[in-house]
């Protein structure tokens, strides 16, 4: 059963921040490729070994109404080609800067952990929006996902820390993570980042409020 615990971790690439082109390869004995039609089945199959909140086809049509085209990736393994694992690119204009897109529902079979698919499908999911032009990239995790939140910060994600509360959880979750806990350095990134978009964010809390799982 998931550990109950609010709020959601926010986390965002600085725009400008070069991604490193190891990041977007496959692997060794796996491909990436973008939706096939079918794929639907493997994505639900995938959320429950993601231990998501529970998908049926309403959650399902909601989501792929949001994803952007050549935006919804598969990992396949190379010998039998059979998926293992996925991440989705969402539009998801959240009120304030139009080009706001989410990654989403990043996940892999567990018998295909620990070889850098996540990262792998983060890095696609981020370069398919910076070839689109996206003024913000952003994803929301919560601090039980460790594999995930290391995946994040290894890539070059950086948490959005608006309250209190989740400076404590991300003070905890660096320290489960052996990673240091540079909340100035972050806040200096956002803020540069603010700058390039032109926008003032809403506040954290409220970008909090109406984030999805995950
Ligand atoms: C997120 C996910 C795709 C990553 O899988 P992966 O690419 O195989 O990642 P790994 O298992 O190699 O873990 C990534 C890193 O986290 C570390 N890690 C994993 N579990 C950890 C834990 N419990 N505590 C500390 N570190 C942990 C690994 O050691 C690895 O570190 P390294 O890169 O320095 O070696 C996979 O864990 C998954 O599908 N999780 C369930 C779904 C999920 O949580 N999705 C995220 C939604 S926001």
């Amino acid at each position: 059963m998931k550990p109950d615990r609010n709020p959601q971790l926010h986390m965002i690439w600085p725009i400008g921040k070069p991604l490193a082109s190891e990041e977007l390869e496959a692997p060794v004995g796996y491909s990436i490729r973008t939706y096939l039609p079918g794929d639907e089945g493997n994505f639900l199959r995938l959320t429950i070994e993601g231990e998501f909140d529970r998908f049926d086809w309403g959650k399902l049509q909601f989501n792929v109404a949001k994803v952007i085209p050549d935006g919804w990736f598969f990992a396949t393994r190379a010998d039998t080609h059979a998926v293992c694992g996925t991440a989705m690119c969402l539009h998801n204009y959240a009120g304030d800067t139009p080009f706001t897109g989410d990654v989403s529902w990043v996940v892999c079979s567990r018998t295909d952990r620990g070889h850098g698919l996540g990262a792998c499908l983060t890095a696609r999911v981020t370069r398919r929006f910076m070839d689109a032009g996206y003024s913000r990239i952003q994803l929301h995790t919560e601090y039980y996902r460790l594999a995930a939140i290391k995946t994040y910060l290894k890539i070059g994600y950086i948490p959005v820390i608006g309250s209190s509360a989740l400076r404590s959880l991300w003070q905890e979750t660096c320290e489960r993570l052996d990673w240091p806990f540079t909340q100035d350095l972050w806040q200096e990134a956002i803020q540069d980042q603010q700058a390039h978009a032109g926008t003032t964010w809403k506040s954290a809390a409220s970008a909090d409020s109406q984030a999805s799982d995950p």
